[in-house]
């Protein structure tokens, strides 16, 4: 049986290689400290998994959901955003639930373009973004993020036709790769291209509660006019550790979470009613979980950029994400420099070029191991004698 053709044109799995490549250096009996992935090493906080067990007693939850979630999840995230942005929702119409947000960025493409319309797409960016393109089979431009614009796409450089025919535009901040954030005056700028030239903005807040030196990352719908033109998806995989629970939900302009949720009535009948409530439960319980979390981000950040600049690997300091994008020595090419590392110290980090052309000459490394091990891993770099103190 072959497999379609909409199949064999999907992007290979750059970060597939990587997990290989980490995996035949373990199976050798090697240490490997691994800054390569971006999973969450920390555990869900208790009082979440114990919403989650107090649930799944309750035989109501073991039936199907309501098609597009239960009442109470939305509600808890209209809350959420109301509280923790000043934004209203209409649960109903204004509040998709996602499987995770990955699958909403897959879906989107599917459920908005057609063929002609263009998708605009950050580069440096998370590779899943392509996966839609390529299942919707629609044509896509990169916008490049340069570090002297602040990782943030220039409009300016868009060309009419790019304009004319954009229908969907992802931005992503805090970044992931680059661990860049925005300012409520971009969003302010990103509606006035949107209303100008009739583009569907998506903003992936993946990271939203990453925010370092005490500023709390922006929302897009904090943008005067936001809903009128985008929607904003939000994950609880980071912001409480919940990666593995496969949560999320989309806020923000009706029509686009329409398209979503019809999508979604033809491929899922929501999530386990249980995992809603306790994802409803993390939403509306007190947040001191989360600023522990961003504190402990936060000392790991601080931990690697002075290790990077003690030994001369001039760095700069995310502004948010879990994420450090840190440029490679001269000399080398992104993924030459993570295939050394790995090969000559035993640590492994994400090649640049695997999250798009803009993102040669950077490696990223997650802020996901304890300080302990991100002090042995720069120590280890320092051994190979290529920075210069
Ligand atoms: C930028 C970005 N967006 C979206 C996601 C998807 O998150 P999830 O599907 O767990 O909600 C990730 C996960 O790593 C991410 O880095």
């Amino acid at each position: 049986m072959e497999i379609s053709n909409r199949l064999t044109k999907l992007p290979s799995q750059f970060f597939a290689t990587l997990v290989k490549k980490v995996a035949v250096a373990v199976s050798e009996g090697r240490d490997v400290i691994n800054l390569g992935q971006g999973n969450p090493d920390q555990p869900t906080p208790k009082h979440i998994v114990q919403a989650l067990q107090k649930a799944v007693e309750n035989p109501d939850t073991h039936k199907y959901s309501p098609f597009r979630g239960t009442d109470e999840f939305k509600q808890a995230a209209a809350d959420f955003y109301k509280r923790e942005y000043n934004v209203d929702l209409d649960p109903d119409s204004e509040i998709a639930v996602l499987f995770g947000t990955k699958i909403g960025l897959v879906e989107l493409p599917l459920a908005l373009m057609n063929e002609g319309d263009l998708f605009l797409l950050p580069d440096p960016g998370y590779p899943d973004y392509l996966s839609g393109a390529g299942i919707a089979n629609v044509t896509y431009d990169t916008m490049p993020l340069h570090s002297e614009h602040g990782f943030l796409p220039d409009y300016k450089e868009l060309t009419d036709k790019q304009k004319e025919k954009a229908k969907l535009l992802y931005l992503n901040y805090p970044n992931n790769p680059t661990g860049a954030t925005a300012s409520l005056a971009f969003f302010d700028e990103t509606v006035q291209l949107a209303k100008c030239n009739n583009i569907g903005i998506v903003h992936d807040f993946a990271y939203g509660a990453i925010g370092f030196d005490g500023d709390k990352p922006v929302s897009f719908m904090q943008a005067e006019g936001a809903k009128e033109v985008g929607i904003e998806l939000y994950t609880l995989s980071k912001t409480y550790n919940m990666a593995g629970w496969r949560v999320g939900f989309a806020v923000g302009n009706a029509k686009m979470i329409e398209a979503i949720n019809l999508l979604q009535d033809h491929l899922f009948v929501s999530i386990f009613p249980a995992l809603q409530h306790a994802a409803a439960t993390a939403l509306s319980s007190s947040q001191e979980c989360v600023d522990e979390l961003v504190n402990l981000y936060e000392g790991r950040r601080n931990t690697l950029i002075n290790e990077c600049n003690r030994i001369g690997w001039k760095v700069n300091a995310p502004k948010g994400s879990f994420f450090a994008w840190l440029p490679i020595p001269e000399g080398f090419q992104s993924e030459e420099f993570a295939d050394y590392l790995l090969a000559k110290a035993d640590v492994a980090v994400a090649a640049g070029n695997g999250f798009g052309t803009f993102g040669e000459g950077y490696v990223r490394i997650g802020l996901l191991v304890d300080e302990g091990r991100i002090i042995e891993a720069i120590s280890r770099i320092e051994k190979l004698n290529i920075f210069k103190p």
